[in-house]
């Protein structure tokens, strides 16, 4: 299984700290945000990851993570000139991915379970990670039916549908390069990694499970703060 790190996008809502360099860049605590992601893929003892970034603070990136051997593994650079959506990781990692199998993760996501059973052990189909929150309609939402299996999952719900949120950490076996491509934008304008996750339910090969510690999408002031004193009080992390 090979990884992708999705650190692209410009951050408009951490405006001014994004002005200066990439939002995946700022500190959560002691470290650079995208340590928190990176960490979750080389712990599950993947060793190939692609590192999609936006072409402005590229550098940046080179500068603090460089080949990945300092880390035992071989990082792969690619540029995404505009945010298109986050199904567009399939299309930008296509020939990195070959005929492997993925797991991508953004790169502002933070997860404090230890998730390398749940991706080891991924065999075919897609998987992803629920988790319930405040504020569903900020993220995409499952919606569980009465026997507790995923029915649909909608972007951003403007009506309340469920309180789980899917976290931004995907497995997928490698038709999701053949899916992403056949994508239509949505209304916000992108390719929505909701369509892929709604096109393995409808085959019945989405697995949905569920984060059992702390999940932070470390996009706004409040969770970026949230993260860094979680990170604070928990050294281990
Ligand atoms: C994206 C996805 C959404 C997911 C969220 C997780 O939202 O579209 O389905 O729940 O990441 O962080 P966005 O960051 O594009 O608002």
């Amino acid at each position: 299984m090979k990884g992708i790190i999705l650190a692209g996008g410009k951050a408009t809502r951490l405006r001014p700290l994004t002005v200066i360099t990439s939002k995946q860049l700022l500190p959560v605590y002691n470290k650079p945000m995208i340590f928190y992601p990176l960490n979750t893929l080389l712990k599950a003892g993947i060793r190939e990851i692609l590192i999609i970034i936006a072409p402005d603070y590229a550098g940046h990136f080179l500068h603090l993570l460089g080949s990945g051997r300092e880390f035992k593994a071989r990082f792969t650079y690619e540029i995404q000139e505009e945010p298109r959506g986050l199904a567009d990781a399939f299309i930008i990692g296509k020939d990195f991915m070959d005929k492997d199998s993925v797991a991508m993760i953004l790169g502002d996501n933070i997860f404090t379970d230890d998730l390398s059973e749940e991706i080891k052990s991924f065999k075919r189909g897609g998987r992803v990670f629920a988790k319930k929150v405040p504020d569903p309609e900020r993220y995409g939402v499952v919606k569980f039916n009465q026997n507790n299996k995923a029915e649909k999952i909608v972007e951003k719900p403007q009506e309340w549908i469920s309180d789980y949120a899917v976290t931004g950490l995907y497995i997928y076996d490698n038709r999701v390069c053949q899916f992403a491509k056949e994508l239509k934008p949505s209304d916000r304008g992108e390719i929505e990694i909701t369509d892929i996750n709604n096109k393995y339910l409808k085959l019945g090969e989405l697995d949905v499970k569920q984060v059992k510690g702390e999940w932070f999408d470390t996009g706004t002031f409040d969770s970026l703060l949230a993260a860094s004193n979680y990170v604070a009080t928990h050294k281990d992390l």
